[in-house]
């Protein structure tokens, strides 16, 4: 049976990781997908994490199964995280937490529980996603909608058609959001849009599932959950999915959370019955390690004081890099604006580069970028990106 089964495509992002891998060119640059480097271009774990593997180390433990949801505890430090102690929605406890397989393990188990609870509705995707987003919610059996969101000429968010087009949104449809450093443009709402868009959404009756899997990478990491904070204020019912990927540097452990909120604590309980239903069908229980790091990290206050300074760090270094992106072509000569870069927030910047020069930059410099123009920020360094900014100037 399996002799007629063709090739798949290679993935958009992970896809570029393999063949940058396999590339012989010693001044290769990879810039696809997104994962943090230092100014030496590693990727090295984070001081706290290391220190709270220690003390888990230490404290022997057990390789038993975690509940469904994964560990009461990491759920309260989760929202602890997403929310800030004092929100309405933490006071009245109408959220309940599951910790899911990394931040893609989220959005596939709120897809797995729309779709059980709600049918096949769609979910309205902004244009441009993260490319695996129509992935996963097809997966699940969901269809999809789109609303205008990158405004590619003026180089930044088109509200009055993301407005309007989820005007058109029938109630009980689900509409994604990115909390903050959107992935891929970099663009975010400010607090007034968020308030407008929530009055929207409550107002069309309509699901906000909000992607959240860069916290502290954007202006802080209070600053960066402002949004989701404010929609939470004023609607009742939202699915936000995090991840720990990148803020605390976990990628290979696969460690993010669903977070299901409902109008009352009885409702969200009810609800989150049949996410655990989900998980239960998919992966059963969550793997533990990625969980009681995050959990022993915000538990202790030097673990956390620790890797908030460490978040700020990477932060700051990322920006510093895109100042140093734009200066450096500047000082090539280029006479083509691409200040909007500064103004971009997150780990990507989306660079406005064509597909044909994306692949060019890949077959004559061995430099690999998203074939959208997305380039990982976080992947320059000081070393690379004379070279970087000199096969810019080339290919444009
Ligand atoms: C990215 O967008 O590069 C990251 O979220 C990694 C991934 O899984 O695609």
């Amino acid at each position: 049976m399996f002799e007629q089964i063709e090739m798949a495509p290679a993935d958009a992002i992970l896809g570029l990781t393999d063949a940058f891998k396999k590339d012989p060119n010693p001044n290769k640059i990879n810039l696809g997908v997104g994962i943090y480097k230092d100014g030496d271009g590693g990727t090295p774990t984070l001081e706290s994490v290391r220190k709270a593997e220690k003390r888990i180390f230490e404290l022997g433990g057990t390789k038993t199964y975690l509940p469904i949801p994964g560990s009461p505890a990491f759920g309260e430090a989760v929202r602890t995280l997403l929310f800030g102690e004092t929100h309405p929605v933490i006071q009245s406890r109408r959220a309940c937490t599951a910790h899911t397989p990394g931040g893609t393990g989220a959005l596939r188990v709120a897809s797995d529980f729309i779709r059980r609870c709600f049918g096949p509705v769609p979910v309205w995707v902004c244009n441009p996603t993260w490319a695996n987003h129509a992935a996963i919610f097809e997966a699940a059996g969901l269809s999809l909608k789109t609303y205008p969101y990158y405004n590619a000429e003026a180089k930044n968010l088109d509200f009055t058609g993301m407005l309007n087009a989820l005007e058109r949104a029938e109630t009980g449809e689900v509409i994604l959001l990115h909390a903050c450093c959107h992935n891929p443009s970099g663009v975010d709402l400010n607090p007034d849009q968020w308030r407008e868009a929530a009055s929207l959404i409550k107002r069309r009756g309509l699901l906000p599932l909000v992607d959240f899997a860069y916290q502290g990478f954007g202006d802080g990491l209070d600053e960066d959950a402002a949004g989701v904070r404010l929609l939470c204020e004023s609607v009742d019912e939202v699915l936000v999915c995090t991840s720990y990927s990148k803020n605390f540097g976990l990628y290979r452990e696969r460690c993010g959370a669903l977070t299901l909120v409902a109008a009352s604590e009885d409702r969200a309980e009810r609800a989150f019955s049949h996410v655990e239903k989900a998980i239960r069908a998919n992966y059963s229980n969550p793997p533990a390690h990625g969980g009681e790091i995050v959990t022993t990290v915000l538990n202790d206050p030097e673990l956390q004081g620790l890797w908030r300074n460490e978040v700020t760090e990477m932060r700051n270094r990322i920006n510093g890099m895109r100042v140093l992106l734009v200066d450096t072509l500047k000082d090539l000569g280029v006479t083509q604006d691409f200040s909007f870069i500064k103004q971009q927030r997150g780990m990507f910047s989306f660079s406005g580069l064509s597909r044909e020069q994306v692949a060019a930059l890949r077959d004559q410099y061995a430099i690999y970028i998203v074939g959208s123009g997305r380039i990982n920020v976080a992947g320059i360094t000081e070393t690379n990106v004379l070279p970087l900014c000199r096969a810019i100037v080339d290919i444009l």
